[in-house]
């Protein structure tokens, strides 16, 4: 029944990076194999070994299991445990192929997503029996989210349903009407059987009323450069050369359009105008370099460059901002926490970046966007970021490249997020200097403000210190506040419980607080347990070097246990009192604190004289 693919030496005229989405049971590693196989992709020792095992594995005389040599693939790569997509290679007479495959179940999405992320076409397999599932709707919305403008329903196993029309029509129908919502140009659906090959490489006789091409043929013949033609110049800046005195030398790929020799181009987020004095490829000096071209370029003025810098056309400009609107696909065991800072990729550029708003999450299964506090392991949410630094970046929409962005947990390096950009957002406020700054409200008072931050478990002491350091403070006339946990949470922070997520938004509050006192040239203690290092250090990075100083109360728990001055170790033992630090929350050890305070072998006032002299070492107080 099949022509086999012809399986020329020819160039394939053009290239199609497509995508599978499914799991092993709706047969998505049998098709893959298929096609594989019939574009003779299988060497002949592999299909001995394959025919053998098939008939192990039950198939009947001269069948193959397909999904044996996938998934063996599978188990190969396995071993190599980093790699989550695997890409295969084929080429047919008319095209060659890559092939992302991705595994299927909902776990993980993140893995889809990175496959997604540049292909141009979904193949979703869809199990004729089941028809149209919660997670066939998920991997056709991720795949709309991320870009991907063809889609293909695979309507496989169809010989389980008796290759009946009716079946088919139906899930046709569902499958249109559930993605004219979705922003797809192409919609198709072919009914197969990856099993026995009908319409995967050729036209089944089984399916007589199926009019259109088999699978392989519309894989080969479809036209995905129907893209929306964005075309200005984008040049993310990957690393700069200076070599002695000759004029420095940015290296990078071109993402989007044409560069010529001469033209004029800004230099973003900093806005320099300059013009292209030199473009240098591999084999020397060019006078164009086109998008996908890695390149070597010399300005004709010697700007200020950094990398992570773009350089653009100057009459079509990406946006320029350190506010996002995006969608966010959460990848992490550990949910979204508001109010973090993470570390944020944008092509070339590394920064940091709070998620400031999460706008509504969608709910898959009903396709509705819902109210949402967080996201969690592959929830997609509509969010507002913002970043440290202005970037330069374009809308996915336009420049899947340019547009995309991921997050990273600054502790353990992983990512956690892959983002869309829509936009940038104008908040239309702006900084404003005013003619008394902190250095002129500080000198009046003698002194420079500070933070001293006072981080331990409940009960460790922290604000007895805290309260004795100001006593002594106050006593030589320098001015001072204390901000105390259980104070602040009794007013400003009332809001906030001990989760997380309240955990990590009351040290963010508490920080910004802090920061103000510093600008008025006071020296401000804070005394909170803060358990998480990347709070500890989002309000170290707040204020200038120098200006936070840490003081850890290292105080071991069972002292914490024995003092129970609130009696709340007691009611968290008992289970009475959830998520208790150090009991039923976890404490990150700071490490790299200012002061460490051994609670069992010094006293607090002695603490207290510690953190004096430090002030006193670092001329904040006289
Ligand atoms: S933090 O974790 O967000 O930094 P913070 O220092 O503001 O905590 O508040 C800690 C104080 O709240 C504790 O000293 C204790 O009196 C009280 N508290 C009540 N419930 C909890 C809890 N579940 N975990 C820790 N502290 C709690």
């Amino acid at each position: 029944m099949n022509q086999k693919f012809s399986f020329l030496a020819t160039c394939a005229s053009s290239q199609l990076r497509f995508l599978t989405c499914g799991s092993v049971d709706d047969g998505k590693s049998t098709l893959i194999g298929r096609l594989l196989y019939d574009a003779k992709l299988i060497l002949d020792d592999q299909l001995v070994d394959l025919k053998r095992d098939s008939v192990r594995y039950g198939a009947a005389d001269e069948e193959i299991e397909f999904s044996l040599l996938v998934d063996g693939l599978e188990a190969e790569r396995e071993q190599g445990i980093t790699i989550d997509v695997a890409y295969r290679f084929f080429q047919t007479r008319r095209r060659s192929f890559i092939v992302a495959d991705t595994p299927g179940h909902e776990q993980y999405t993140r893995n889809m997503a990175s496959g997604a992320s540049t292909a141009e076409l979904a193949v979703l397999l869809i199990d004729a029996r089941k028809g149209l599932l919660p997670q066939t709707r998920r991997h056709a919305t991720i795949c709309s989210l991320l870009g991907i403008r063809h889609i293909v329903a695979a309507v496989n196993k169809i010989d389980l349903v008796g290759f009946d029309r009716q079946t088919y029509d139906r899930i046709d129908v569902a499958l249109r009407e559930f993605t004219a919502e979705l922003d797809f140009a192409t919609i198709a659906s072919i009914p197969i059987s990856a099993r026995y090959g009908d319409n995967v490489t050729a036209r089944s006789e089984r399916t007589p009323w199926y009019q259109g091409m088999p699978l392989a043929e519309y894989l080969e013949r479809i036209d995905t450069a129907c893209r929306r033609s964005f075309n200005p110049l984008r040049f993310p800046v990957q690393w700069i050369n200076r070599c002695g005195q000759e004029q420095r030398r940015l290296a990078g790929t071109l993402t989007s359009g044409t560069m010529r020799r001469g033209d004029a181009v800004v230099i973003h987020p900093s806005g320099q105008r300059t013009t292209i004095a030199q473009i240098s490829a591999q084999d020397g000096a060019c006078e164009t370099a086109h998008a996908g071209d890695a390149v070597t370029l010399q300005l004709s003025d010697d700007v200020d460059v950094a990398r992570g810098d773009m350089v653009a056309s100057q009459m079509e400009p990406p946006y320029v901002s350190d506010r996002f609107a995006a969608d966010l696909i959460w990848m992490a065991e550990e949910p979204l926490l508001f109010g973090r800072s993470y570390f944020m990729r944008i092509g070339t550029k590394s920064t940091l970046a709070t998620v400031t708003a999460i706008h509504h999450k969608l709910d898959m299964a009903k396709r509705e966007k819902v109210d949402a506090k967080t996201l969690s392991l592959n929830e997609i949410g509509s969010v507002g970021l913002w970043s440290s630094t202005p970037v330069a970046f374009d809308s996915y929409r336009d420049n899947r490249l340019t547009g995309s962005l991921i997050l990273i947990d600054r502790s353990t390096n992983q990512t956690v997020a892959a983002g869309m950009i829509h936009s940038a957002l104008d908040a239309n406020v702006r900084r404003v200097s005013f003619s008394v700054d902190k250095m002129a409200r500080a000198r009046i008072k003698h002194q420079r403000g500070a933070i001293v931050w006072f981080t331990g478990l409940s009960g460790s002491g922290k604000s007895t210190i805290a309260n004795l350091v100001e006593s002594r403070l106050n006593e030589i006339g320098v001015h001072t506040m204390l901000l105390d946990g259980d104070n602040v949470r009794n007013g400003l922070n009332k809001d906030l419980g001990f989760t997380s997520g309240d955990r990590v938004e009351n040290i963010r509050r508490v920080g910004e607080v802090a920061r103000l006192f510093v600008e008025a040239g006071i020296i401000v203690l804070c005394a909170f347990i803060s358990p998480f290092s990347a709070e500890r250090q989002f309000v170290r990075e707040l204020v200038e070097p120098g200006e936070y100083l840490e003081a850890f109360v290292d105080a071991p728990i069972e002292d914490c246990i024995a003092r129970d001055t609130k009696g709340l170790y007691e009611k968290a033992l008992a289970g009475h009192l959830q998520e208790f630090t150090g009991v039923s929350s976890p404490y990150q050890r700071p490490e790299n604190s200012e002061i460490v305070i051994p609670t069992r072998t010094m006293s607090a006032f002695d603490a207290a004289t510690e953190v004096i002299e430090m002030l006193k070492a670092r001329r904040i107080v006289g």
